[in-house]
């Protein structure tokens, strides 16, 4: 059965970071006890939608979740990913690979499962096929895909529906310094179809902050995307995101990041590794942007992407 939660959801919490070591530094500054704050903070907000993947932390994000939740009485909404590697050349490797992660989240079905990114050899049509034959066996509720083209899309959307299935969800990246989607034709085409976009990094891997600039930006993999340069450009857009989140009330810049997501129709899963930032960005979704804010937040973005 489908689950309409998804339709009343305006956040979720993305959880890659969650025992992730290689790329966000799990056990350094944040541990285990931060996360299962950060869980049980959300449940008691009503944030019930974690969306995690297979490849996360090696299993160790579906680990985490499926830890945190035993002995819980809130139904929750799990959506997790499965990635096509190259060498999974036999489709019936996705009926394998989400045993395994049921088998992490300790759950007997998923309430999302997404194909992670659209990697051949296998074709869009026989992972789908896939996906179709997992939720008969009832162990998904809705099908999604995430990092798909518009064409992918609809091709993806085309198989399930020849099942009267709907293609739930396209996640893709979705923020200020990446609006791709407005302006390649995905996002209409998902409304179109009724396909809700999830929007990943919503805060451009914690760029959209304000904390990190040129003087400190953020380091690893997150310092070769965002660069000195690039933060210097994007100055005056957080400069007004700033000016703008005093006005309401004094949100911060990364709250007005999340709300701008929202407003545009999008479901941002801004990653969280404490209690400090669930708090500031689950807040974020409980106001709303007047359209004259949203209207210079455009501006100024186009502006900072065209230099
Ligand atoms: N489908 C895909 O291919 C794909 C790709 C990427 C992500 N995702 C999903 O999307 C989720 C979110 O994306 P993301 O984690 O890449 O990036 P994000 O949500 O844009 O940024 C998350 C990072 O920003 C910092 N942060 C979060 N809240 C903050 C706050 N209130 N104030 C200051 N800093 C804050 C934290 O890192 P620091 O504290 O270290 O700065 C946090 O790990 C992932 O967890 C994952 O579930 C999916």
């Amino acid at each position: 059965m489908a689950d309409l939660r998804l339709n009343e959801m305006k956040l979720g919490i993305g959880t890659w970071s969650w025992g992730d070591t290689l790329y966000w530094g799990y056990g350094k500054g944040y541990q285990e006890e931060d996360l299962k704050r950060v869980f049980h903070y959300c449940l008691e907000k009503g944030i019930t939608f974690f969306d995690t993947a297979e490849i996360y932390g090696q299993g160790r994000s579906e680990t985490f979740l499926g830890k945190f939740s035993q002995g819980i009485n809130q139904s929750l909404y799990i959506a997790s990913k499965f990635m096509p590697f190259p060498w999974r050349l036999n489709n019936k490797q996705l009926d394998r690979a989400l045993e395994k992660s049921l088998q992490r989240l300790q759950r007997d079905a998923l309430q999302l499962y997404q194909i992670h990114m659209p990697l051949p050899p296998l074709s869009v049509e026989s992972w789908m096929e896939a996906m179709i034959r997992v939720h008969e066996a009832g162990l998904i509720e809705q099908i999604g895909v995430s990092n798909y083209s518009v064409e992918k899309m609809q091709k993806a959307q085309a198989v399930l529906l020849r099942e009267g299935i709907g293609l739930a969800t396209n996640q893709v990246e979705y923020h200020l310094l990446n609006r791709r989607i407005e302006k390649n034709g995905l996002m209409v085409a998902a409304k179109d179809s009724g396909i809700r976009i999830i929007a990943y990094s919503p805060l451009a891997m914690g760029v959209l902050s304000g904390k990190y600039n040129e003087e400190t930006p953020p380091s690893g993999f997150r310092g070769r995307k965002y660069n000195r340069q690039f933060l210097h450009q994007i100055k005056p857009l957080l400069l007004e995101m700033g000016r703008i989140g005093v006005k309401y009330d004094g949100k911060s810049i990364a709250q007005v990041a999340i709300n701008w997501v929202i407003a545009k129709g999008a479901i941002p899963i801004p990653g969280v590794k404490n209690l400090e930032q669930a708090q500031q960005n689950i807040e974020a979704a409980n106001w709303t942007l007047s359209d004259s804010d949203i209207a210079i937040l455009d501006a100024l973005s186009d502006k900072v992407l065209e230099q």
